[in-house]
């Protein structure tokens, strides 16, 4: 049995050191009360190495990754000094990048390879539109291909562990709106998702998480579901008792 991946993305949050600490510890008690299931920590670029230093259980990860070596890049963050940083995830192409930065599935799709060519684990999301998701899940399938091709372009000639890889299906529209998937179209998609990756890059068994507005309440009827290897959380990763119960949710 894979086990199940919850990935707690705190996006721009906290404000300091100390809270990042703090908050490291808690989730990775948490980690370690429920080993039956996979965590991974994902703080701002400044408190990765500090929350490496406190946690045990849990993994570290990125939010975001640079393609390139080292070198004149200012402002990013590459591969290399997340491995440095013992980062063992990082994540790709997250809607809110994609939006407010205008990250392009050209670019996505090279973090993407550079990661995957240094044994950097990488969590690629993928998601589409409201205006998409009115269209019909047909309409929905059309854009996840598309976004699934040009970010995993390449990938195919790479010979990789399938643990590297792991793909978020993130509707834009349940992103922090308190308004998640349905599980039944979430299964629909995340099986789809395993079709295109074995078929069309000869990946299997990589797993396939859910993300968008994911709290203790409804973790359980994403997480109860087979297909569904986890899930990437926002919100509910900040508040570590109720990040702990969807770690829960995934043991069961
Ligand atoms: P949310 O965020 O859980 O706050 O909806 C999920 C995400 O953006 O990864």
């Amino acid at each position: 049995m894979i086990k199940k991946l919850i990935v707690a993305n705190w996006k721009s949050n906290p404000d300091s050191v100390g809270r990042a600490i703090a908050l490291a510890k808690k989730i990775d008690k948490s980690a370690e009360r429920f080993k039956k299931t996979e965590v991974i920590i994902a703080p701002p670029a400044p408190f990765i190495m500090s929350v490496g230093s406190v946690i045990k259980y849990a993994k570290l990860g990125a939010q975001n990754v640079f393609w390139g070596n080292l070198g004149p890049y200012t402002g990013e963050v590459s591969w290399r000094q997340l491995q440095y940083a013992k980062v063992s995830y990082a994540i790709a192409g997250h809607s809110e990048r994609r939006r407010l930065l205008g990250e392009t599935d050209g670019m996505i799709n090279k973090k993407v390879l550079a990661c995957l060519k240094n044994g950097l684990g990488v969590i690629l999301c993928v998601g589409e539109p409201k205006q998409v998701r009115r269209r019909g899940m047909a309409a929905v399938r059309i854009f996840i291909s598309n976004q699934l091709t040009k970010d995993l372009k390449g990938i195919r000639s790479l010979v990789i562990s399938y643990k590297l890889l792991v793909v978020a299906y993130e509707p834009i529209w349940a992103i922090g709106s308190g308004k998640p998937d349905r599980p039944e179209d979430t299964v629909e998609i995340v099986n789809f998702i395993k079709e295109i990756l074995a078929s069309r890059f000869q990946i299997l068994n990589s797993r396939i998480l859910y993300g968008g507005s994911v709290n203790p309440q409804n973790a359980r009827s994403f997480l109860s579901k087979q297909e569904i290897n986890g899930a990437l959380v926002g919100g509910a990763s900040l508040k570590p008792a109720e990040f702990e119960k969807i770690i829960k949710a995934a043991s069961a």
